[in-house]
């Protein structure tokens, strides 16, 4: 994992532990060795550390954070960092690290604790700890003011993103940048090393001064930040911690500081925060490993692409194409719709530039990668289509139709439905095995969840390609089955249902909305459906009523379709769930709802009550949480992860609650079985639980843990 080689007097030391060097067990103690050993050689006068490969180090190894069961493990891992950097930062020949590719979390703590930092233009540095739900734990919290000032600290930390080398070197945290490959790096950096070595004493970040100038100035930035986290909705235990720890480096001298820092780390390691978080972050890599799909799978370049339907999606798909730098083709029917859609997405544009995401020209670069069309002239040289027609079987089976005639035989034919059968599609196209669905969410240019869904004859060079590029795309692919609704929307349907049916015993739209946005929604399921539009939802229904087998046991409210009949389509219409005053899109509570509520609570015969909160998180989560087993029973979906990974891409599920199926761990599964089992006793029978639910329940298991 590590190398040593000693050249002219200076060693370099190169960490080569592929993919990303993470630090793994025994990489830093290695580095630490190889460090004692230069010191140790005489003919060495100073060293270089660099990564092999692409890059410097993406961290310490996050599968080392699983296996933490106590706080007590979690101080000692976070003890045995700091000792192995204080003992390369102490050494008695200068260090020069040489950052290509990323240097992030303990990548760049290792880099501060060595002298001196060269990087290339093209690199990036952070602390992105956060977005694991923990602190720097390997001095991070104290090394970076040293370097950078607090504000910059306290950003780096709390936001988690990495900045790239030319604001770190303007910030301080790099000393020399260099253009080019890691061969004229690691040239500089042996350079510097050389340097150095004449250069008399040795700067250590450890004896830097934190805010020389204003400590008070800096004290006041940490209590302006932790002001400003207590007005968002639900900040991380971590993003407070990340502010104390960082207060301490101000108040404290090094070593006092960093015993603080690792207090601290082992609180957010063992939260369940943090787990949730560690939990997300493999799930999502995992389902980028596709049952049946074996890795060096060939894939298709996708360098043109053409979308049928320019209306809210085509347009909304048409630009995630753009953004990622590949043209497109957008056809719909006549000159009118397909106007309106480009002028749609030049607003959205418009809107992006003005928040200042989008420069003018990149805009302009977007706009030109589009090209609006009438005809599928254009058609027989694209490498995909996606369909993004209405949403209607018969339509998108003449589509298809066509598209199996004028596309090239190996052109991914992808559909964005949001629930119909992408085999009867493939049928039509008479090319099976292109044919998948691309299941975007709305809107498709923002939202980062695409639905990968895999027909009957979908063919492995097929879900590669798709795979590839969603991520080229910036979205995170999940492939499921092709069932009704695929994963998102079968469980989306069992939230929404439950939530209607909660409104007829007593509950009301906006407590209901009120406890979601609570738990970390987003938005609540009334606000959502108000958005989404809720022509949408009964358009979905009827399909369900209508198609066979599903829904036999599908008791459901009125109460949705008789605001539809109403007209009150929700934000575009002036009133859906709640109203609007005009240009607003400020949810007004509506009485009228109620009265609806009450009315059908009448029909039915049910005695409406006070629904406590607590019940209405319960039995939402417990309908995401049977629904998922469900899916996953039926082999829907290859795991548990991928579950969790839509609804946290596709509907805002709170991230730092792992997803319905983790949550579902975490309340455990014995509660949610007993739970379903009182449900059906006292709300009705439909509530059932899932077989495979049953099973891991009553032998004590979650769906992660054995
Ligand atoms: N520890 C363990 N494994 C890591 C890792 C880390 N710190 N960082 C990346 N990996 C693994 C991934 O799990 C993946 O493994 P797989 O191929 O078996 O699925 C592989 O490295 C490639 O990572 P991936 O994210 O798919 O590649 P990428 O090129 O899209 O992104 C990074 C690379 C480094 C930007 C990204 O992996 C990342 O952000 N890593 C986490 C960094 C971090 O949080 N560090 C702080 C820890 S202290």
């Amino acid at each position: 994992m590590i190398r040593y080689e000693v050249g002219d007097g200076i060693a370099v030391i190169t960490i080569d532990n592929p993919p990303v060097n993470a630090l793994g067990s025994g990489v830093l103690e290695a580095i630490e060795a190889a460090v004692a050993r230069g010191i140790d050689d005489r003919s060495v006068q100073a060293i270089v550390l660099i990564g092999a490969g692409e890059t410097f180090a993406a961290g310490v190894d996050i599968n080392i954070f699983t296996t933490m069961t106590t706080r007590e493990q979690s101080l000692a891992l976070s003890e045995a960092f700091h000792t192995s950097l204080k003992n390369i930062e102490t050494a008695s020949k200068p260090i020069v690290v040489a950052i290509h590719g990323n240097a992030l979390g303990g990548g760049l703590e290792l880099a501060m604790s060595c002298h001196y930092r060269i990087a290339l233009s093209s690199a990036r540095v952070g602390q992105p700890e956060i977005l694991l739900g923990l602190i720097p734990g390997a001095g991070g919290t104290q090394r970076l003011p040293r370097l950078c000032g607090v504000p910059f600290a306290l950003d780096m930390c709390i936001d988690g993103k990495p900045v790239p080398a030319s604001r770190a070197h303007a910030a301080g945290i790099v000393d020399q940048l260099v253009d080019g490959s890691r061969d004229a790096l690691l040239t500089g950096a042996v350079a510097l090393a050389r340097a150095r070595a004449g250069a008399g004493a040795i700067r250590r970040t450890r004896e830097l001064r934190v805010a020389p100038q204003d400590v008070h100035a800096a004290l006041a930035a940490c209590d302006d930040r932790r002001a400003q986290l207590g007005k968002t909705s639900t900040p991380l235990l971590a993003s407070y911690a990340a502010v104390d720890a960082i207060k301490a480096a101000v108040t404290l001298p090094f070593d006092a500081g960093s015993a603080r820092e690792r207090e601290l780390f082992a609180d957010c390691l063992v939260s369940t925060e943090s787990r949730a978080l560690v939990h997300l972050f493999f799930a999502e890599r995992e389902a980028a490993k596709v049952p049946g799909v074996p890795k060096g799978t060939p894939v298709r370049d996708i360098r043109r692409a053409a979308i049928v339907g320019a209306g809210t999606m085509g347009g909304g798909i048409a630009m995630t194409y753009a953004n990622a730098g590949i043209p497109v083709l957008l056809k719909d029917m006549d000159d009118a719709a397909l106007q309106r859609g480009m002028a749609t997405i030049r607003r959205n544009y418009d809107a992006s530039v003005a928040k200042g995401r989008m420069t003018a020209d990149a805009l302009e670069r977007a706009m030109g990668l589009i090209t609006p069309t009438t005809s599928y002239d254009g058609f027989d040289a694209v490498d995909i289509v996606v369909e993004a027609v209405f949403e209607d079987l018969a339509l998108k089976i003449s589509t298809f139709g066509d598209l199996g005639r004028i596309t090239r035989h190996d052109c991914v034919l992808a559909s964005n439905t949001s629930t119909l059968d992408i085999d009867a599609l493939a049928r039509a196209s008479g090319r099976g095995s292109n044919v998948i669905g691309h299941h975007f969410f709305s809107p498709a240019n923002v939202m980062k969840l695409l639905e990968i869904v895999r027909g009957r004859d979908t063919g492995p060079e097929t879900i590669a390609t798709s795979q590839k590029l969603a991520k080229r795309l910036g979205k995170v692919g999940v492939v499921v089955g092709n069932c009704f609704g695929f994963v998102a929307n079968r469980m989306l349907l069992q939230y929404l249902r439950e939530s209607y049916l909660l409104l007829e015993e007593g509950a009301t739209v906006a407590a209901i909305d009120r406890v979601m946005t609570g738990f970390g929604m987003p938005v609540g399921p009334f606000g959502m459906e108000d958005i989404a539009g809720l022509d949408v939802g009964a358009r979905i229904r009827e399909h369900l009523r209508s198609s066979s087998g599903a829904g036999t046991d599908w008791p459901e409210s009125e109460i949705a379709n008789r605001l539809v009949e109403m007209g009150r389509f929700g934000q575009k219409t002036g009133a859906g769930w709640y109203r609007y005053e005009s240009g607003s899109r400020t949810p007004l509570v509506d009485p009228l709802v109620d009265t609806l509520a009450s009315e059908l609570s009448a029909r039915r015969g049910i005695a409406r009550r006070v629904v406590p909160d607590e019940e209405v998180l319960a039995r939402l989560s417990t309908a995401l949480a049977n629904e998922g087993a469900r899916v996953l029973e039926e082999g829907y979906a290859s795991r548990a992860g991928d579950i969790d990974v839509i609804y946290c891409y596709g509907f805002g599920f709170p991230r730092y609650r792992g997803g319905p199926m983790f949550y579902a761990d975490t309340v455990g599964l014995r509660t949610v079985l007993a739970r379903i089992h009182e449900y059906r006793e006292r709300v009705g029978d439909y509530w059932k639980p899932t077989p495979l639910l049953e099973k891991l329940a009553t032998a004590g298991r979650g769906f992660y843990t054995t």
